[in-house]
């Protein structure tokens, strides 16, 4: 896999220069920080530079239509189209929010933490052109409390665009808790309302009635870089003709740290793990506690292009990879994200507040060799009872990371219902999980 280093001196006006979000692969430790480890900071001046001046004269259609183009989808995890959500918002009569989501609540990730502590000039061009599109009169930026590396690359950022007058509202950084579901969106229309910042069932569409029941466009950091890319007519992919699926940025565990690596769209994601771990695995954890575990032979062939990796049933979700090694259980380490998922609940809704932590226990037991037959059939129930009832997508994460689990290690399943638990369970734990 090769990744792409930008030149400072590449004029990047040009619409053939290569747009990638990132100037290099950033460094994370493995588990406990958002700081990253050695990076700098681009400043305003070297970001037009790099990038040429804030791209004001957009037409708001023509830039739809481009992000139409480049099929380009959220990375928030979703991988909702940005055009159809875009259009919801612009047919509305504006005065609301343009909302940067860079929370990025999910532990194993730091692919937002990497952009706003390199590029944080990128995230805000971009979110300043989604609200002077969908004439929003508030732009602003959601962080973790505990977010302090990312807070002060962006609190320098913000002055030095009033400081230069740049166009769009004034830019407001709010943070909240250092939750799990703190990026999840209602959590942030409802914290950014003054209410709780927790999830809720809305009836109607953010883009509708959003903050304050205002429109409310909310979008990932990195789909905003991305946007701020296209904005100025560079080539998403670098390689390509314009209007080609965008490159993608993904955080992937190695042995010793989290690295934020970008990777064109015609990379598979087993190129990317190559390239970044020694051993093979057996299994990867593919877009986080919310994610799926993929087999290993099977995960070497998936597209790092979202379009390309649906085809194949598959999504790269919010880009997170982490390769569980041969001497693994992924029993144990599914049982260990689960009570973790569990004890994120937002406790509001039955299936979420008593089903994963029912889950959680049943699944820790199966690492532990303690359950037999009947519990399968008991585990495979709850699994169908919780699936899509809880107010937000939570449960249906942690339940598809269930699902997965029996079938990516249904040898080990087995064995742990017959035989009891594996030399693995009593071994050190490879995915980190933090306390909830
Ligand atoms: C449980 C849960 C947690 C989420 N956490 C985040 C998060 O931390 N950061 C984020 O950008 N999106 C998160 N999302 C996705 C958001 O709800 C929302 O779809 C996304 O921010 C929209 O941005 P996009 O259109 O650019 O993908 C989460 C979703 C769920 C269901
Ligand atoms: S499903 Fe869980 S996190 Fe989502 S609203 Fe219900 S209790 Fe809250």
């Amino acid at each position: 896999m090769s990744t792409h280093v930008p030149s400072f001196t590449e004029p990047a006006d040009r619409p053939t220069a290569p747009a990638w979000l990132l100037p290099t692969i950033i460094r994370f430790p493995r588990a406990g920080s958002e700081g990253a480890q050695r990076t700098a900071t681009e400043s305003l001046f070297e970001h037009t530079e790099v990038w040429g001046a804030f791209p004001a004269d957009a037409g708001r259609e023509q830039l739809v239509d481009e992000l139409v183009r480049c099929k380009l989808t959220g990375r928030g995890g979703g991988h909702f189209p940005v055009a159809r959500k875009w259009r919801g918002v612009m047919a509305t009569a504006g005065g609301g929010y343009a909302v940067a989501n860079g929370a990025e609540g999910e532990p194993l990730s730091a692919k937002d933490a990497a952009l706003l502590q390199t590029r944080p000039h990128l995230v805000l061009d971009g979110l300043q052109l989604a609200a002077i599109a969908t004439r929003a009169e508030h732009s602003v930026i959601w962080l973790h409390a505990g977010a302090t590396a990312t807070r002060a690359s962006l609190a320098k950022a913000i002055a030095e665009r009033r400081v230069a007058g740049l166009p769009g509202p004034h830019i407001q950084l709010i943070t909240g808790p250092d939750r799990y579901l703190t990026g999840e969106s209602s959590a942030v229309v409802n914290a950014l309302s003054g209410g709780p910042p927790l999830p809720t069932f809305r009836r109607k569409h953010s883009s509708e009635s959003g903050v304050n029941g205002a429109p409310t466009l909310l979008h990932n950091v990195e789909t905003l870089a991305r946007i701020a890319a296209i904005a100025r007519g560079l080539d998403p992919t670098g390689h390509v003709e314009r209007g080609g699926i965008p490159s993608a940025l993904f955080t992937v565990l190695t042995p010793t740290g989290r690295t934020v690596t970008e990777i064109r769209p015609d990379t598979t994601l087993g190129q990317l793990v190559n390239s970044h771990v020694a051993e093979t695995p057996q299994a990867v954890l593919l877009g986080g506690y919310g994610g799926n575990w993929v087999p290993w032979a099977e995960f070497q062939a998936i597209p790092a292009s979202e379009p390309a990796a649906q085809l194949q049933g598959r999504s790269t979700g919010a880009g997170i990879v982490a390769p569980l090694p041969t001497d693994g259980c992924g029993i144990a380490e599914t049982g260990r994200i689960l009570e973790y998922l569990a004890d994120s609940s937002a406790r509001q809704c039955g299936p979420c507040l008593f089903g994963l932590r029912a889950v959680a226990d049943l699944v820790s037991a199966l690492a532990r060799g303690e359950l037999g037959r009947a519990d399968r059939k008991r585990l495979e129930r709850y699994r169908a009872e919780i699936d899509g009832r809880g107010g937000c997508h939570h449960p249906d994460g942690a339940m598809r990371l269930l699902a997965s689990m029996f079938t990516t290690f249904a040898v080990d399943v087995d064995l742990h219902l017959r035989r009891g638990p594996c030399r693995a369970d009593t071994g050190p734990r490879l995915i980190p999980v933090p306390s909830a």
